[in-house]
């Protein structure tokens, strides 16, 4: 009788407690469909806001018109965020401008910083992560908008409010940025990309959290899990990596040699390397990233009518390159884009810096790793996967 390994034991228990919890009420990731709580997410794109979104995810269901206004009003009066942060924030700069960090790792420990003056940091009662979940909201926008100032060399802008109380969510985020009050049509892009990057059930950087919640540790500690996860490259971080691709792609094949070979021949190389081509390609979606064609179209829209020279070069051509890649992709390697393409080529073309990428993606998939987080809070057991063991077999230490 061989004795069987944790590893084929808990295979054979696969689904039971004791291994990975497979199972949430938040969001399903098909090849059929994307669905938060029980709503598609092309009917939410095109219907709701991100504030809607947000509720939906946090509070479980879809809000009333009083309850969505409570909601708002709570949101916008938490966005400013603590001096101490401000401070950090401030003291940042010079580890930006010298690149040992980078807008994701500044936003990792501001977070953190927000967690050691919450006053119920320590908690992981529902009532309590429910509250912070909303603070985190609040304030991580805040947190990108202060840090772009401080790279750009400017005063904050309106660091006591956080912001413009009469701003939607996306709007305000991009004023914290600029200073400026963007345009109708350049807050709902970014409104419908926040929607788009709010959850996605079990990937890498939700999993990160759901590890750490799992073992009863706080709500701010999963979080910096979170963002440290979802900065990778092969995760979040391929927006901005995609964007600086399509840089490379442009810089070395000239606006006009947009639609001739030279583009094919700038891929075959790339294949030929072995590269990742960063915003193709997905764990789950063998048939295309539903989010991807929706921001697609948008950002397409927007370029359209854009008319600064984002790059040197018309926002219309970048959307010309973007798509023959996506076209060679496809063709060559059966290769879909995933949400990171369109956002990049989006944000790039509406002027947004390439390094905010990922932290505006966490100021969205905040509400999703909260909604996992109070979800594994509210019935919890540890999460312990187990490896199988391929070292040396069992020896003795005295020969
Ligand atoms: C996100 O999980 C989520 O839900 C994540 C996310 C979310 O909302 O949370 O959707 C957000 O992270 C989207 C993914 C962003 N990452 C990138 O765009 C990075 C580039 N993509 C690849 O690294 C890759 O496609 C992954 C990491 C996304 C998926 O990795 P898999 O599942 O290992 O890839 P696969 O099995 O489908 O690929 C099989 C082969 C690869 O074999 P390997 O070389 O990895 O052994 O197809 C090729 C490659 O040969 N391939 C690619 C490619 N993706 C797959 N070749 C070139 N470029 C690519 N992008």
């Amino acid at each position: 009788f061989k004795q069987k390994t944790a590893y084929e034991i808990r295979l054979s228990l696969v689904g039971s407690e004791m291994c990975i919890r497979d199972r949430t009420a938040i969001c399903s990731v098909e090849q059929g469909s994307l669905i938060y709580r029980g709503y598609e997410i092309h009917d939410l794109a095109q219907n709701a806001t991100f504030e809607e979104v947000s509720f939906v995810l946090l509070e479980g269901r879809k809000p009333e018109p009083h309850e969505l206004s409570r909601f708002k009003g709570e949101i916008i009066k938490e966005r400013a965020i603590p001096g101490a942060v401000i401070d950090y924030l401030r003291a940042s700069g010079p580890m930006l401008k010298s690149g040992t960090a980078v807008p994701m790792d500044v936003l990792r420990t501001a977070v953190s910083i927000l967690g050691n003056l919450d006053p119920e940091s320590q908690s992981v009662a529902a009532d309590a992560n429910l509250r912070k979940s909303k603070r985190l909201l609040a304030r991580i926008p805040t947190i990108i908008g202060h840090m772009q100032n401080v790279i750009d060399g400017r005063p904050l802008v309106a660091p006591e409010t956080g912001g413009d109380a009469s701003l939607s969510h996306a709007a305000n985020l991009l004023y914290l940025m600029t200073g400026t009050k963007p345009s109708p049509e350049f807050a709902h892009v970014v409104d419908v990309s926040l929607i788009l990057y709010a959850e996605h059930d079990y990937n890498a950087s939700t999993f990160a959290t759901r590890v750490i919640a799992g073992t009863l540790s706080d709500m701010h500690g999963a979080v910096c899990g979170g963002i440290a996860a979802l900065k990778g490259p092969l995760h979040g971080g391929a927006n901005e990596a995609a964007m600086e691709m399509l840089k490379e792609i442009m810089q070395d094949v000239g606006e006009s040699g947009i639609g001739t070979k030279k583009v094919d021949d700038w891929m075959d190389d790339a294949f030929v390397q072995k590269r990742k081509l960063m915003g193709f390609g997905h764990r789950v979606y063998k048939n295309g990233d539903h989010r991807a064609p929706i921001l697609h179209k948008l950002g397409r829209q927007v370029a359209a009518k854009n008319t600064a020279n984002p790059g040197g070069h018309s926002a219309s051509k970048w959307f010309d390159l973007g798509e023959q890649v996506q076209k060679i992709m496809l063709d060559k390697k059966s290769i879909h884009p995933n949400v990171d393409f369109p956002c990049g080529l989006t944000y790039f073309t509406m002027g947004i810096p390439v390094p905010q990428y990922t932290p505006i993606f966490v100021a969205s998939r905040i509400t999703g790793w909260c909604a996992h987080i109070m979800e594994q809070h509210a019935d919890n057991r540890l999460i312990r996967p187990v490896a199988q063991y391929t070292g040396p077999a069992l020896k003795k230490w005295k020969a």
